[in-house]
């Protein structure tokens, strides 16, 4: 039998990844952090000066693209790029290709070959419907675009960086509506996936219905 899998999905600032990190430490599973290979993708592109029109450069990059991910960082060509790949203008670009079919398609098997025993943790926005349609938990988690707003200002501050609220809850619901909109692949709930409206609830409260989730699927 094939190793378990988990689909976390949901629009950016959701909790996915800290929800994916607990479920990984919780199981020992991997953990697929595919937003970061878009990010990496998208940091990529602009240092390589490609244009976003520019389908064919795109795709040749994706299919290459020399990122790996070393326990808690990312490193792109050599460059520790953990940080740089979580800034907002990284996170603008990176929306714009994973819009691309052709992109998305070129991602595929480097996503699906995350999938190792002893089971596998897929954080990202297609995990339940595209990359891995048999996993064998799927969760979907949303939040009001100010409830995450709200959470990137506070971890923005965290990191000593002053942000302006209204420009942030914006920016998610630009990026938002780009993800939920596009032909390929768009942000939607898998038909199967467990739906956790995680605005008014804690981080451990979260856990916990994906820790039931995980346990009614016997893993
Ligand atoms: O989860 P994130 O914010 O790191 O993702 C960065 C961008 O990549 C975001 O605009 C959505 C896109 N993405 C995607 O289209 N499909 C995925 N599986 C993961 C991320």
């Amino acid at each position: 039998m094939s190793s378990p899998i988990i689909a976390i999905d949901g629009p950016s600032g959701v909790g996915k990844g800290t929800l994916a990190q607990w479920l990984c430490c919780k199981t020992g599973f991997h953990l697929l952090d595919s937003g970061a290979i878009y990010r990496a993708l998208a940091y990529g592109v602009s240092k390589a000066g490609i244009d976003l029109a520019d389908v064919d450069n795109l795709v040749n990059l994706a299919e290459v693209l020399p990122v790996e991910f070393k326990a808690t960082s990312v490193i792109y060509d050599g460059e520790d790029v953990t940080s740089t790949i979580r800034t907002e203008e990284v996170a603008a670009i990176a929306s714009k290709v994973a819009a691309i079919p052709e992109v998305r398609t070129s991602l595929l098997k480097r996503q699906k070959d995350f999938a190792q025993a002893p089971g596998l943790v897929a954080d990202g926005r297609d995990m339940g419907t595209v990359v891995f349609p048999n996993a064998n938990v799927k969760l979907f988690l949303t939040a009001s675009a100010e409830e995450r707003a709200k959470r990137r200002v506070n971890q923005l501050k965290n990191q000593g960086v002053s942000a302006n609220i209204a420009r942030i809850t914006q920016d998610i619901m630009e990026r938002d509506e780009r993800d939920r909109t596009r032909s390929s692949s768009p942000l939607v709930p898998a038909e199967d996936a467990l739906i956790i409206d995680t605005t008014d609830l804690s981080i451990q409260e979260v856990c916990e219905k994906a820790q039931n989730a995980l346990s009614e699927a016997g893993i």
